[in-house]
């Protein structure tokens, strides 16, 4: 028997202020992003922005359903647009922010499950790592250098040759 251990370091800073600038903008697009999220049944409202390498900025909100299930996350909202519109063209860096219009909004959260499997399968189609910034309208801000270190001991298209 021997056992693996899975950790990785990032970055967090105390607020938006301590970002360079390019982060910051990024992060600023994000949370005014947040406002174009069609959430009126969970009241949380996510914005997601991609810078990529070309320096075009694409933006995803979440977009809910009556029909619960049929509500797409703002990451893959996004996703699913820089690859529509900018195929070919790798992502950079992600912010990721949201308004919790219910409670409290002065802390990072991180993509749900299955934004993390496709972001990791975005990354090893791009085969550049997507750095992420995480955080609420306010406060702390998460970097983490690529999205896949979110999914240890994933699934991916290698498992299935
Ligand atoms: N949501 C996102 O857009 N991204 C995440 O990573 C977590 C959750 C959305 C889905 C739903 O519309 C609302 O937030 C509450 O779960």
């Amino acid at each position: 028997m021997k056992t693996e251990q899975f950790n990785f370091s990032f970055e967090v800073y105390h607020s938006s202020n301590e970002l360079k600038t390019d982060d910051q903008q990024l992060l600023h697009k994000a949370r005014t992003e947040t406002n174009h999220a069609y959430a009126p049944y969970s009241n949380f409202f996510v914005g997601a922005v991609a810078k990529l390498n070309n320096g075009a900025v694409v933006a995803g909100s979440n977009q809910e359903n009556a029909s619960f299930p049929v509500g797409i996350c703002a990451e893959r909202v996004l996703l699913s647009s820089v690859s529509s519109q900018y195929p070919g063209i790798a992502i950079d860096t992600i912010a990721i922010s949201y308004d919790n219009r219910d409670g409290e909004s002065n802390r990072p959260v991180s993509p749900c499950g299955i934004c993390r499997q496709t972001l990791l399968e975005y990354e090893q189609r791009q085969q550049q790592p997507i750095r992420l910034i995480l955080s609420g309208m306010e406060g702390e801000v998460y970097v983490i250098d690529k999205a896949s270190l979110l999914l240890p001991l994933s699934f991916t298209y290698e498992n299935m040759k």
